[in-house]
């Protein structure tokens, strides 16, 4: 692996070889020595186009666990507001000594594009790149629902997949990158994967993805076998990408398609095949009381913290096996 793009290009082994090395630089980082010496001398580069709290900073604290230096760029406040390309944005960056770029930008497809130019010789890893892919979040997903899989059914969550079990994902998947990327690992990984949204909130093709399509939550919640599902994804209303037509509106969005304390009571109650709560996972950030209510955003149930703690261990993954192999990336 060269570049981490897309979820797509994972095979099951190397998603698991993923989530199997982040479980090892998890118990490392608990353990009294903080840092690995993995990554000495090696330099990632952050470079942000849009906003990002989590991502960003465990990348940050990822790279720094594995004793690479970090060098973080926003666009805001760069060279970029003075017509500055990507091209002579990276190459500066590489000129300084970049050997990773971990990039998240506002155009769907922008990481892909520079990794298949000869900008570079840096790994690129798409830290988000428009509504179409956040690789890294879909692994730290799967990290976060293998471990609660797998604990439900007494088994060691290391070489697991997710075979049997079915996931829900709630909200605007038209413009996720993170229902993308989730979609297409958990899929890899042999779960059962269900969309839930308004129809004006689904791409269209959506009948063509490998998943079932409701459009009531209520509905997706009572489904399944077991009555209900083992884990649900709610995603964030992206406002700001709805260029100011947000329908449904809030309130109808909440009533309908949100997790009230009404459908969290209901999931407090369920049970999983394996006699577990279902789990609540939400990449944040949360808007409380519009996708999400401040009960189930504090929930034991919800996995948020987690999955940010779980963020932190698979970006330790992710540049370990990008990055220790090789002196360079020049392959
Ligand atoms: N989940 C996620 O990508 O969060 P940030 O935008 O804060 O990085």
């Amino acid at each position: 692996m060269r570049h981490l793009l897309s979820t797509a290009d994972l095979s099951r082994t190397e998603a698991l070889s993923i989530l199997d090395t982040a479980e090892e630089m998890a118990a490392v980082s608990t353990r009294e020595v903080k840092k690995l010496p993995t990554l000495r001398g090696r330099t990632v580069v952050n470079l942000f186009f849009e906003d990002s709290t989590r991502t960003r900073i465990s990348f940050e604290a990822a790279a720094k666990r594995l004793s690479a230096d970090v060098m973080n760029f926003s666009a805001k406040g760069s060279s970029v507001s003075k017509g500055e390309s990507l091209k002579d944005t990276v190459q500066t960056l590489e000129a300084i000594g970049a050997d990773a770029i971990v990039m998240r930008h506002w155009a769907s497809g922008a990481a892909a594009q520079l990794a298949a130019s000869d900008w570079t010789d840096c790994a690129v890893i798409n830290a988000g790149d428009g509504t179409h892919e956040h690789p890294t979040q879909a692994l730290l997903d799967a990290l976060t629902l293998r471990r609660g899989w797998t604990a439900a059914h007494g088994e060691d969550p290391r070489g697991a997949d997710l075979s049997g079990m079915r996931v829900l994902i709630v909200g605007d998947i038209l413009h996720s990158r993170v229902a993308r990327s989730n979609i297409w690992l958990l899929r890899t990984l042999g779960a059962e994967v269900g969309l839930v949204a308004p129809a004006t909130l689904l791409p269209v093709g959506v009948e063509k993805w490998p998943v079932s399509v409701f459009y009531s939550l209520d509905e997706a919640l009572a489904s399944g076998p077991a009555g209900g599902p083992d884990a649900v994804m709610m995603l964030r209303v992206q406002a700001e990408r709805m260029g100011g037509a947000y329908f449904p509106t809030a309130a109808e969005y909440t009533r309908r398609w949100g997790l009230t304390d009404d459908r969290l009571a209901r999931l407090e109650n369920h049970r999983t095949a394996a006699g577990a709560q279902p789990m609540i996972l939400h990449p944040g950030p949360m808007n409380r009381g519009v996708e999400i209510s401040a009960a189930a955003a504090d929930s034991p149930m919800n996995q948020v913290l987690d999955q940010v703690s779980h963020g932190v261990s698979v970006r330790m993954a992710v540049l370990h096996l990008l990055l220790s192999s090789s002196e360079r990336n020049t392959a």
